[in-house]
């Protein structure tokens, strides 16, 4: 093997048309296509190092050594990279974020893009984008969203091969920006891959995958076309029609607080009286507040206002990138 240790550096994301749902849970296949915008500067830095001499994996999260859940999903997915490059040396993994965890920033997206890409790299792996996306996915299914740059959008596929995610637009198409409102950094009760397979429990699911071509077109134009307006319908109804599958899942799944929805109410007002603004929520309390950047100072002082303690703000990410040694 000629290379052994490699450093990657991937974004978080945030889904404007979301991912909830698999048609295959194993293969992680979507049950709708998604689209989503890489977050700049919320990062995953991640190092991997295969070592003949290692007797099993070691994982370190944030410079604490993981023992549970979280160190066997990384052995799962080094399972998938070495299989793939046929060795079986076991590996040091080393993985910090630089964004604060339980800020509502999705940390598996990022966390398991870096890890693809660096697992790819030091296994002396060469893999196309597409074929990193893909790979990603299996660790988290908008990871494969954080391997290419700027916009991009994740189409289903049928096979493990063709779900993979590519870029629709740079991240210097469109000066767009995510305020994050941290309404809450309790840890949430159930996590995506849990929320992934009672989505179909929801009558509303089937309702929500058969309409999501439809809003994931006009999300895809909105951007394409710079078009705030029509991005901010698209994005808080398809936000709206995901929370209300959860919400209707067996069991059923709340992950807002009253805050949320006061923040959510607020946009929608302050969008009516001209500020460019409009809300997405994912797997959990805080609302990503979306708006052209030269809105963002004003969105940060009225969240603030609204009682927000933190905002976290980010501009469009570029692609997962390998850093040299
Ligand atoms: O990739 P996962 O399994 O963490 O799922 C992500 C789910 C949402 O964040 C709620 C939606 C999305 O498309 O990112």
């Amino acid at each position: 093997m000629s290379n052994r240790k490699a450093t990657a550096v991937s974004c978080a994301n945030i889904a404007l048309i979301k991912y909830w749902g698999n048609r295959d849970e194993r293969l992680r296949l979507p049950a709708n296509a998604s689209l989503s915008m890489n977050l700049a500067g919320l990062e995953t830095r991640t190092t991997v190092a295969f070592d003949e001499g290692l007797a099993e994996d070691e994982v370190k999260i944030g410079g604490e050594a993981q023992t549970d859940r979280a160190k066997e999903r990384v052995m799962t997915h080094l399972g998938h990279i070495r299989a793939r490059a046929r060795i079986t040396w076991k590996a040091r993994v080393d993985s910090r974020n630089n964004f604060p965890a339980g800020a509502g920033i999705a940390s598996s997206a990022s966390a398991f893009a870096a890890l693809t890409l660096a697992g790819a790299k030091a296994a002396g792996l060469s893999l196309s984008e597409q074929e990193l996306s893909a790979l990603a996915r299996l660790g988290s299914g908008s990871a494969a969203r954080s391997i290419p740059a700027g916009f991009v959008e994740w189409q289903t596929g049928e096979t493990h091969a063709e779900s993979f995610a590519f870029s629709v637009a740079p991240p210097d198409h469109w000066a767009l920006v995510d305020v994050v409102a941290v309404v809450s950094k309790a840890h949430k009760a159930v996590g995506s891959t849990g929320g992934h397979a009672i989505a179909g429990t929801s009558p509303l699911q089937a309702a929500r995958v058969a309409s999501a071509p439809e809003r994931l077109r006009r999300c895809r134009e909105a951007v394409l076309s710079r078009n705030f307006y029509e991005l901010a319908e698209v994005v808080e109804a398809d936000s709206n029609i995901m929370h209300a599958v959860m919400m209707t899942s067996t069991p059923p799944l709340y992950y807002w607080e009253p805050l949320t929805l006061v923040v959510m109410k607020f946009v929608r007002e302050w969008r009516a009286e001209g500020l460019r603004v409009c809300f997405t929520i994912d797997a959990g309390p805080n609302v990503h507040c979306l708006c052209p950047v030269e809105t963002a100072p004003e969105v940060e002082r009225r969240l603030r206002d609204l009682g927000v303690m933190e905002t976290l703000t980010a501009t469009p990410g570029g692609a997962a990138r390998v850093m040299e040694e």
